[in-house]
């Protein structure tokens, strides 16, 4: 069966924070993040929490579609920085942008920065089930509420963001999905939630604190960026010349130009934003797809693998039709 995008949407955090600004909470500098990672600025939220940017990433989607609010009858959100345990910031959204219709089921979805890819495949499976008609599926991050700002290695790296897409099905336009994760037993990429508490005390200690060991994770995502492009070639049965776009997952310059060069494919085809917002996980996906739309770099019938990988490990990609 074949899914169409039909709307795309962003939103972003009100305060762009440079390499310069950051270097006068953290022991680091313009030079060192730039070549090291290729990022210059990022946004930091200031008042909007994840489910604040994610309606109005969801928002602008909708009017991008233009169809009625009513229709949508799935609500995704991949984040990995809800605004709660609970409800999900999928049901905050359907509150916040009155989309309360009766047929309509929410949840998010934590597959760190994989979450976008996953949350398409969950859509396109509902769609294809028959379960619904109309999915809206968003990626969104409020990372800085994680940021240890005493550890230079990964304060550097990320920001805050939104971007949503509209899916449903099409007579023309194909999609498909390779998705894999491996459970981490080194703690790789973590941010620990909750003590257990027998005891009934009154006061959780616990560092929720984004960690990662910056090496070990750049060497597993050339690797996933890699076995993505190849499985979903191969899916689609097409040669790496007739994609027009790869829209990886931001995380890093290095990381592309890496396996650019190792596939030896043009690294013009990559679509890079990390400069303007660092990597924002789940968000990142499709805050460049919602871009890309706006400039008209996504035309009439492009095809397009989009690439995720992340904590989990997890990692997986999405092939669609412009
Ligand atoms: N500013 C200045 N110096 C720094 C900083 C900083 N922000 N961070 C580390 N350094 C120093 C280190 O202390 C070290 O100094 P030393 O040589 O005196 O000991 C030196 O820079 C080199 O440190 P490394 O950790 O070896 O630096 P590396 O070249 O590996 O770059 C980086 C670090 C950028 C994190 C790299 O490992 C990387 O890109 N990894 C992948 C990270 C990533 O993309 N994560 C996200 C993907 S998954 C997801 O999105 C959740």
């Amino acid at each position: 069966m074949s899914i169409e995008i039909i709307g795309f949407g962003s939103a972003q955090a009100e305060k762009c924070v440079t390499n310069a600004d950051l270097a006068k909470a953290v022991d680091t500098n313009d030079a060192w993040i730039q070549e090291r990672t290729g990022i210059k600025q990022r946004y930091f939220s200031v008042s909007k929490n994840t489910s604040d940017l994610a309606s109005e990433a969801a928002l602008m989607a909708i009017q991008d579609a233009k169809i009625d609010p009513k229709v949508i009858d799935l609500i995704l959100v991949a984040t990995i920085t809800p605004d709660g345990m609970m409800p999900s910031t999928a049901s905050l959204v359907q509150a916040k942008c009155g989309l309360n219709a009766q047929n309509c089921l929410s949840y998010d979805i934590n597959a760190a920065c994989t979450g976008f890819i996953v949350a398409m495949q969950n859509a396109q499976a509902m769609l294809e089930a028959g379960y619904i008609k109309n999915a809206l599926v968003i990626g969104a991050e409020t990372l800085s509420k994680i940021l240890d700002f005493n550890d230079r290695t990964t304060s550097v790296l990320f920001g805050d963001g939104a971007g949503a897409i509209i899916m449903r099905k099409s007579s023309t336009k194909q999609m498909l999905h390779y998705t894999r994760s491996e459970g981490d037993v080194h703690g790789t990429l973590t941010s620990d939630g909750l003590a257990l508490n027998p005891d009934m005390k009154y006061d959780q200690v616990s560092s929720h604190y984004l960690r990662m060991q910056g090496q070990a994770v750049f060497r597993f995502a050339v690797r996933a960026i890699e076995d993505v492009i190849i499985n979903v070639l191969t899916q689609t049965k097409l040669e790496i010349n007739q994609i027009d776009w790869i829209v990886p997952h931001q995380a890093n310059r290095r990381i592309i130009e890496y396996v650019a060069n190792k596939m030896n494919i043009d690294l013009t085809k990559f679509y890079l934003n990390l400069d303007q917002y660092g990597n924002t996980s789940s968000a990142s996906i499709p805050i460049a797809l919602s871009e890309m739309k706006t400039k008209g770099l996504l035309k009439e019938d492009m095809r397009v693998i989009c690439v995720g990988f992340g904590a989990g490990l997890t990692w997986g990609g999405s092939y669609f039709e412009s």
